[in-house]
């Protein structure tokens, strides 16, 4: 009943002060009054629906069985389109708003879509230590259901509403991946319907060529319609070692190490400003010192991200024993720092304990409904960008971040990159270390301009080997894109799996002219 009063409450306020002001201008110059009467309470009924709705689902065991007869309707809707002349190409009917991606897709719209209803746990194989799941299970849902029975995944990337599909066919990362690489690098088989209808499961060992080409291909090599992924032992807590670092030298020169050093099970880098970080190390442990133990999960603790920076201001080191969900989730209540740009006051504990339970707003919800004005203000004042550079880039890259859009704090997450084929891999044979940069939030440059600034940051990328990611603003050529990835494997399989009249290219689906 209380996020439905909520929202009652919400709207009616709402109406009145838009009566009185004029609704667009409440909705653009006082966002969070919107989003903490009406999108606050509507999130927490999303999902409480999406709760319900997966156990439901879970509870009747339906799951494995419906599957093959759900991947029949997708090949059914294949062969409809070919049937109707091949005359556009085809996209997942996901509506662009759902995605977490920031940019909606303009090709959601005139492209053939395809109903992808595929949301379940497939199958916990405990032997094999690989959880089968379809491509739209979400990285909260996956991790309730792993956790209770002792397992988890490697890597769980952050935010709650993340998917399988949606993190192969781009990218997952998470604070373990300098051990075991990106989200894709832990799945050992994808199956896919292919643009002749034809449904086939790919490994490193059978048809390989379309293994190591699907992550990255942003849907555009065919529908993933289920996933294995490897599982770990879970355990109870994390236990964190918080450091501040001061000096952009030792900064970097600490965060490699940290890196290069296995007995940390996760490694995290926070960048306050070009010479002051905190950078935290974590190991996976199942015995805690209850004097120790903070729940930094719990709806009315302070955001994650400002906790860390008492470490910086008070210079001291610090230990913690984190209940492993609450780790893996650390950020998802402030959506890294997102939130402070739209909840000027959210971290305040007066609103923490008040309303902290129904944070953060969806951001689907938040994207549903932000309007043209906002977007645009948005797409002008405001950077989300990760850029994945080799580690031994990382202090000329925090540089070239500063002098083009200054934007703190800034994410390190460093992961390993194996030299697989496919779009991305280092310049050189081997296994490289290297780290995500990523930066949300206002640019306190003066002269940030976003075209410029975020073309400037690309060459710089692109110069040192790295990799932009593909949910965000892309102001690339194609040339410079296929500069960029290689797309040797990527072309050739998409002449193999004839998609030239089937899907867009990776770069007409993500660039800036595709997208609003
Ligand atoms: C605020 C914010 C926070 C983020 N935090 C993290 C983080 O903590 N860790 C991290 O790793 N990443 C993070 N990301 C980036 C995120 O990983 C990517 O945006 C990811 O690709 C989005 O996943 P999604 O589930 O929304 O997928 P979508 O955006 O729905 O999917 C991405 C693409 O994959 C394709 N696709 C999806 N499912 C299928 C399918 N079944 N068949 C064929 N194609 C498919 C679609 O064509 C789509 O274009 C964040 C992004 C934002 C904006
Ligand atoms: C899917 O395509 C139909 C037209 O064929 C369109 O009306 C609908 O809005 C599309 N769905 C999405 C999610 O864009
Ligand atoms: C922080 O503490 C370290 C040692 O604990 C000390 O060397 C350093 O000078 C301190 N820095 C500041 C800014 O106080
Ligand atoms: C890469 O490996 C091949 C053989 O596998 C070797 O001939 C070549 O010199 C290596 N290149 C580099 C840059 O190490």
């Amino acid at each position: 009943m209380g996020p439905l009063l909520s929202l009652g409450a919400g709207l009616l306020l709402l109406l009145l002060w838009a009566r009185y002001k004029g609704l667009g201008y409440v909705l653009v110059h006082h966002r969070w009054v919107f989003v903490c009467l009406f999108l606050l309470p509507l999130s927490v009924l999303f999902d409480i629906y999406y709760q319900l709705r997966a156990w439901a689902v879970q509870r009747m065991h339906s799951a494995p069985r419906l599957h093959h007869q759900r991947v029949q309707q997708i090949q059914a809707q294949v062969q409809e389109w070919k049937k109707e002349g091949q005359k556009t190409y085809m996209c997942t009917g996901r509506p662009g708003w759902l995605t977490i991606s920031l940019r909606v897709g303009k090709y959601k719209k005139i492209l053939k879509n395809i109903t992808i209803n595929l949301m379940d746990i497939l199958e916990v194989d405990t032997e094999r230590q690989v959880v089968r799941v379809e491509p739209l299970v979400s990285m909260g849902q996956l991790t309730a259901h792993l956790n209770p029975m002792g397992w988890t995944i490697p890597v769980v990337p952050e935010l709650d509403d993340l998917t399988v599909g949606g993190l192969i066919m781009g990218t997952g990362i998470e604070s373990s991946s300098h051990i075991y690489g990106l989200f894709q690098h832990t799945c050992v088989a994808y199956e896919l319907v292919l643009a002749d209808g034809s449904h086939v499961r790919c490994t490193p060992e059978e048809n390989s060529d379309l293994f190591y080409a699907v992550p990255w291909s942003y849907g555009t090599l065919g529908f993933l319609v289920a996933a294995e992924i490897k599982m770990i032992p879970a355990k109870n807590y994390v236990k964190l070692f918080y450091e501040p670092v001061r000096g952009l030298k030792a900064i970097c020169k600490k965060f490699a190490e940290e890196s290069e050093n296995k007995e940390n099970h996760f490694v995290e880098g926070l960048v306050y400003s070009l010479d002051e970080a905190v950078i935290m190390t974590g190991v996976l442990t199942n015995n805690a010192d209850t004097r120790k133990v903070n729940k930094i999960g719990n709806f009315y603790k302070p955001w994650f991200f400002k906790h860390a920076e008492n470490y910086l201001t008070t210079n001291t080191t610090g230990m913690e024993y984190i209940p492993a969900r609450h780790y893996y989730h650390r950020h998802t209540r402030s959506i890294f720092w997102e939130l402070q740009d739209i909840i000027p006051f959210g971290n305040n504990p007066f609103f923490r304990y008040l309303f902290g339970w129904m944070v953060p707003p969806k951001i689907s919800l938040l994207k549903l409904t932000q309007g043209e004005g906002i977007r645009k203000l948005y797409e002008q004042h405001h950077v989300v960008q990760d850029m994945m550079i080799p580690m031994k880039s990382l202090e000329q890259c925090i540089e070239a971040f500063h002098s083009d859009i200054k934007v703190y704090p800034l994410w390190l997450c460093p992961f390993k990159l194996p030299n697989n084929p496919g779009m991305i891999h280092p310049k050189g044979n081997e296994t490289e270390l290297y780290v995500d940069v990523g930066a949300y939030g206002e640019p306190r440059t003066k002269h940030f301009e976003a075209m410029a600034s975020t073309r400037q940051l690309e060459k710089f990328v692109r110069n040192v080997h790295g990799f932009q990611m593909l949910y965000a603003d892309c102001y690339m050529t194609r040339e410079e894109f296929w500069e960029m990835f290689d797309g040797s494997l990527y072309q050739k399989l998409r002449k193999e799996l004839q998609c030239a009249h089937a899907f867009p290219e990776v770069y007409d689906k993500i660039c800036k002219a595709a997208r609003h």
